[in-house]
């Protein structure tokens, strides 16, 4: 959520400058660390990415036995990342693709060089084609203090609960704080998740640093924007990841909120002439268009940024998602949940009273960005709005369960009520007409 001025971080920074020259260095480290996955897009792949602190060649071993020699080898390449930060520290990030996995099939892993390997995880395989029923975690706001989602999610996805995972936005607070050093503790933090499974990403505003560099260097997401926004396709749904943050940070560029926009627009064209394959469509952006908090973010506002674009009407989200017939809009900067009745402009579009989620007439909103950081729990308004359906100021995270082309299950996950489901919504729409809301 909000950022602080960090004026004061600069007699810190030349503190701690001075000690670390004065202590004995350690030897930089050629082995692994900050091991993540995340998925190309192309069936039958995964990337594997991690990090060394000496260039050294950039490989994976993996095979179907955990206790064998690991028989199959892939190489990548690594690039040298600098940080921003008074420092200069730099970092090398590798990435191998491995393609040709069997789909659905558990492999071992493990990534490095003969100068130093990772120890072995595994992962499953995603699916290939329409007919099966992903189920994904998905939650925003996770910093490296105060990560409260996290040991559930840990043991969540050991017990192999998920397919993939979606952090919708704002990382560590922040990836670049302290030299990137938190970018570093947060990365190893979320391994034995990210290196289990793909750990699909979005940007948020913690990440704005430096022109977002951490985010675009230590994440490889799908397409060649730098993660910024891409899209695949998951079983019955198709995906799409934006940065609601180009309509913020205009210096860094104007022209990236009418590129964003205009690649979005002609994304959602395709998605829909594959909609009869790949019925869902499911967006995730870091700031909401709607909240009810008791705060004075864009979310906030009457007109927002996010849903009536720049000045109130240049590149508004809210026109184009209803006009192509989005059905799941996945949001977090609110340090909470929230759930909204299916909206457009402040309308609520019920598929009935009795089923509001029963073929709906506008899109269906979730907000969750409350898996935990230092900064803590956002308040809601005294009064819900009338668009609102549920709100729960808990952390934890939401379980998202894409059973087939026409059924989704929504659950929210209390770790403050020690794993209790405190939301639960089926959403349902019909195979046909799903690309533009009557
Ligand atoms: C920030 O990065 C984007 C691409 O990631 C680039 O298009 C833009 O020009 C950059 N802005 C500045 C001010 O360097
Ligand atoms: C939408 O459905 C909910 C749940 O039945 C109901 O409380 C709410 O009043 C409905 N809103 C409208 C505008 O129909
Ligand atoms: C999806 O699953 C639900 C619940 O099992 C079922 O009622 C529905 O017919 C299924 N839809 C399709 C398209 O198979």
């Amino acid at each position: 959520m909000c950022s602080f001025p960090r004026c004061w971080a600069c007699c810190c920074l030349l503190l701690l400058f001075s000690l670390e020259v004065q202590g004995s260095p350690k030897p930089p480290s050629a082995a692994p660390e900050q091991v993540h996955l995340s998925y190309s897009g192309e069936p039958g792949s995964m990337t594997v990415t991690w990090t060394t602190w000496v260039p050294v060649p950039s490989e994976v071993q993996y095979g179907l036995q955990p206790s064998e020699p690991l028989p199959f080898q892939a190489r990548g390449t690594f690039s040298p990342f600098v940080d921003g930060g008074i420092l200069r520290r730099k970092l090398y990030i590798h990435r191998v693709s491995l393609q040709g996995l069997l789909p659905g099939v558990q492999y071992v892993y493990r990534c490095g060089s003969a100068q130093g390997w990772s120890r072995r995880f595994r992962f499953r395989a995603l699916k290939n084609g329409p007919h099966w029923s992903p189920r994904l975690a998905v939650f925003g706001d996770l910093g490296a203090d105060n990560p409260r989602a996290l040991p559930r999610l840990r043991r969540d996805t050991q017990q192999g609960m998920y397919d993939a995972v979606l952090h919708v936005g704002d990382f560590a607070y922040n990836m670049d704080q302290d030299n990137a050093r938190v970018g570093d503790r947060f990365m190893k933090l979320i391994e034995p998740v990210a290196a289990s499974l793909p750990y699909m990403t979005c940007p948020g505003n913690h990440e704005e640093r430096y022109n977002f560099s951490n985010y675009k260097a230590r994440f490889s997401m799908p397409g060649n924007t730098e993660g910024l926004w891409y899209s695949w396709d998951l079983g019955p749904a198709h995906i799409i990841s934006f940065s609601t943050e180009v309509y913020f940070f205009l210096h860094y560029g104007r022209h990236l909120v009418e590129r964003q926009f205009h690649w979005l627009e002609s994304d959602l064209q395709k998605a829909n002439k594959n909609r009869a394959v790949r019925p869902w469509i499911i967006t995730m952006g870091h700031r909401p268009m709607y909240c009810s908090n008791a705060d004075l973010d864009d979310c906030t506002w009457h007109e927002s940024k996010v849903r009536k674009g720049l000045r109130g009407k240049f590149y508004g989200l809210e026109d184009l998602f209803y006009k192509y017939g989005v059905d799941l809009e996945l949001w977090a900067h609110e340090h909470s949940y929230e759930r909204l009745w299916p909206i457009y402009n402040y309308q609520v579009l019920n598929g009935s009273q009795e089923m509001p989620y029963t073929h709906p007439r506008g899109p269906v909103h979730i907000i969750t960005g409350s898996a935990g950081c230092e900064e803590l729990l956002t308040p809601f308004t005294l009064f819900p709005r009338p668009w609102s359906a549920l709100r729960v100021k808990e952390y934890g995270y939401t379980r998202l369960h894409i059973l087939n082309g026409t059924h989704v299950h929504i659950q929210q996950v209390s770790d403050d009520q020690d794993g209790k489901i405190v939301d639960d919504v089926w959403v349902v729409r019909p195979l046909l007409g799903r690309t533009m809301y009557l």
